[in-house]
């Protein structure tokens, strides 16, 4: 990783530290919950899209800082749930017990319902944003996590067990679960550095591409990868039943395909001369990765 990307992180990890609470009067293990599930690890890649967006086409990065903690607290309020034994039943996550096998499931299912409020409180109260910016990222992150987007996807994806879905449906399915939350941390990074025109929409095309082939990728992994590489339980894909694009067309196809829109989404990037910045970096390691 870069220094500026290492940089973000560090940033991010600060951030994320000073927004969650940590002592409650009157719920201390749902604030244990909540911190376990957002401190507990992961690779903070949306925060850090959100951060290398902003930065990337000439915001500052303690700008970003909000709105990439949001998303963040979206994604670990989504595995919480993703985990639960209603839905992936998965026991482990980033190398420590599941959030509802430390915590029980209620405390787990309020500790997600928790982290999905603080998201918007944060975005509601972003420093040094103007109530318009505020309003459209509550906006964006509200319709990226909703019916259409992240929880939609999720549905899709429980209801799709035991089918074999076709390359379209699961492209579809992808860019809901998945590509809908990476596609608003990149357009929070914009809007927070006031990107608009054809910078804004070339990065909504490199998000696009990206989430789907980082949730290829994630795909591949599950089938490759051990479960103590991962952190989380390797195989539980297969074991569901899920649909997948290693199930789907075989691993080195899935993985071909995942580079191929690596590239896409970097030609879109070239196209206003961020190639070789710190996005393009972010977005090849969030495709090349190994975990
Ligand atoms: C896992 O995402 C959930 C998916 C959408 C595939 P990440 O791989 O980004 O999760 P972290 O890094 O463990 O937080
Ligand atoms: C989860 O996808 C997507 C979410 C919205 C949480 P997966 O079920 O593939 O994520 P992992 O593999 O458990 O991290
Ligand atoms: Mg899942
Ligand atoms: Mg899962
Ligand atoms: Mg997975």
């Amino acid at each position: 990783m870069s220094p500026e990307l290492l940089g973000f992180k560090s940033a991010v990890e600060d951030a994320l530290r000073l927004y969650l609470p940590s002592a409650s009067p009157i719920a201390q293990s749902l604030v244990d919950a909540m911190r376990h599930a957002a401190l507990g690890g992961g690779k903070r890649l949306r925060p850090l899209f959100v951060c290398a967006a902003c930065t990337g086409l000439g915001g500052r990065l303690e700008d970003a800082l909000a709105p990439a903690c949001a998303v963040e607290f979206i994604h670990s309020y989504s595995l919480i749930h993703d985990d639960l034994p209603s839905m992936d039943d998965d026991a482990l996550r980033h190398g420590l017990p599941s959030c509802h096998v430390a915590y029980g499931e209620a405390t787990a299912i309020l500790a997600g319902d928790a982290l999905q409020a603080l998201a918007f409180e944060t975005l509601a109260g972003a420093p040094g944003a103007s109530p318009e910016v505020r309003v459209s990222a509550i906006r964006t992150l509200g319709k990226a996590c909703g019916w259409a987007g992240l929880v939609g996807g999720q549905s899709f994806d429980l209801d799709s067990e035991g089918q074999a879905l076709g390359e379209g449906r699961l492209r579809e399915l992808h860019a809901a679960k998945t590509g809908a939350l990476f596609r608003a941390s990149v357009e929070l990074g914009a809007l927070f550095a006031a990107a608009r025109d054809e910078p804004l929409l070339r990065v909504g095309e490199f998000a696009e591409r990206i989430g789907l082939a980082f949730q290829i990728v994630d795909d591949v992994l599950d089938v490759t990868q051990s479960t103590e590489t991962l952190g989380k339980p390797s195989g539980s894909d297969r074991q569901a039943d899920k649909s997948t694009f290693p199930a789907l067309m075989g691993e080195a196809p899935a993985r071909d395909l995942a580079r191929q829109l690596l590239e896409d989404a970097l030609a879109a990037l070239g196209q206003i001369g961020l190639r070789n910045g710190t996005l393009a970096e972010l977005a090849t390691l969030a495709v090349e990765r190994e975990h």
